[in-house]
């Protein structure tokens, strides 16, 4: 008898087959295996796309811009929730007819927002301006449009002819909380939850809008933490408090500057790490993976989450890799950090 396998069955099936792909699949994206193509709206080098099931994870998509000096990307309509670090080049972002400055070394994060936001990138500078950028892989859960539309407004100009700025588009303020009166056997006065569940509803919406769109880099110092002397860009965990006026409120975004090695922690994966300047390798749970300047690792989503420590192989003095971790993601995996050697405990 040949029996149709039930909902349930079906969905035992699709862990198999997911279980099946992420063990064959690959942890690091080489820089000249990443795919470059030039299409309506900028040069993309494609390190994790949608259709790229090859690789171990693809919650995280990932490209870098390679906008020709003089020139801008194309001006497009759409959800936002898009980090990038600049690696070269200077210029600015302009959303929704606000210009952002940016140089080398800054983080530009374009915050989700009810209508979306209209946006491009433009180089003013006389090199290609390189711009490595993640964005949770939404586009089956949520649809491409995720409530925003999904247009390419105008196409890339060609090289050294910018185009005229895009008209501004308004975006609305989310409307006042109003109280009203509740019947009922017990009725709650002062503020209810539903009050204090607008206000930071309404907070974070505000934020989107008035927050820092540009995390510069020359703002930030290197802390010496337990792991590594790092730069943070985006903290998550900080909103709200007065440093982090980041209008990008669900990412951490750092930087590791590695001279030997990182301490060693674990954590969930589903993350991605791109190697901004030397060599090395990364042990991930068994496995070592070897990676230099221009590389994208990819942490493998693990039970339990998956054990990891980063080396500088010593070809150059120190080694910089820069974070890019959508935090719901990372809550929704139930993801917990587990120290497991601190950078200061390993000795040479
Ligand atoms: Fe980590």
């Amino acid at each position: 008898m040949n029996k149709e396998p039930n909902l349930l069955d079906q969905i035992f099936a699709l862990r198999d087959e997911q279980n099946k792909a992420r063990k064959a699949g690959r942890l690091i994206v080489r820089e000249e295996e990443a795919t470059l193509e030039t299409n309506r709206h900028s040069t993309m080098r494609w390190y994790v796309h949608p259709s790229f099931t090859d690789l171990v994870d693809h919650n995280t998509l990932f490209y870098r811009y390679e906008i020709p000096p003089m020139s801008a990307t194309g001006v497009q309509h759409r959800q936002g929730n898009m980090v990038s670090y600049v690696l070269s080049g200077y210029g600015y972002t302009e959303v929704d007819g606000v210009r952002h400055p940016w140089e080398a070394g800054d983080v530009i994060g374009l915050p989700p927002r009810v209508f979306g936001l209209t946006y491009r990138h433009v180089n003013e500078s006389n090199e290609i301006a390189k711009l490595v950028t993640a964005e949770p892989n939404l586009y089956e859960a949520l649809g491409v449009e995720m409530g925003a539309g999904y247009n390419q407004v105008s196409d890339a100009p060609r090289t050294g002819e910018l185009p005229p700025a895009p008209k501004k588009t308004a975006t609305p303020a989310p409307p006042a909380g109003t109280s009203r009166s509740r019947e009922g056997a017990e009725i709650i006065t002062g503020r209810d939850d539903y009050e204090r569940f607008l206000d930071r509803h309404h907070e974070r919406a505000f934020r989107a809008i008035d927050g820092d769109i540009v995390i510069r880099g020359k703002s930030l110092s290197i802390q010496r933490t337990r792991q590594a002397d790092s730069t943070w860009f985006l903290n998550s965990q900080t909103v709200g408090a007065p440093d982090n006026t980041a209008a990008l409120q669900d990412w951490d975004v750092f930087m590791h500057h590695i001279r030997e090695h990182t301490g060693e922690h674990s954590h969930q994966g589903g993350l991605l790490i791109y190697v901004v300047s030397g060599t090395g390798w990364t042990n991930v749970g068994d496995r070592k993976v070897v990676w230099k300047a221009g590389d994208l690792l990819l942490l493998p989503i693990t039970e339990g989450g998956i054990p990891h420590q980063h080396f500088n192989d010593g070809d150059v003095e120190t080694a910089r890799w820069i974070a890019f971790i959508h935090r719901p993601m990372q809550d929704a995996l139930g993801s917990v950090i587990s120290l497991l050697m601190d950078l200061q405990e390993h000795s040479h």
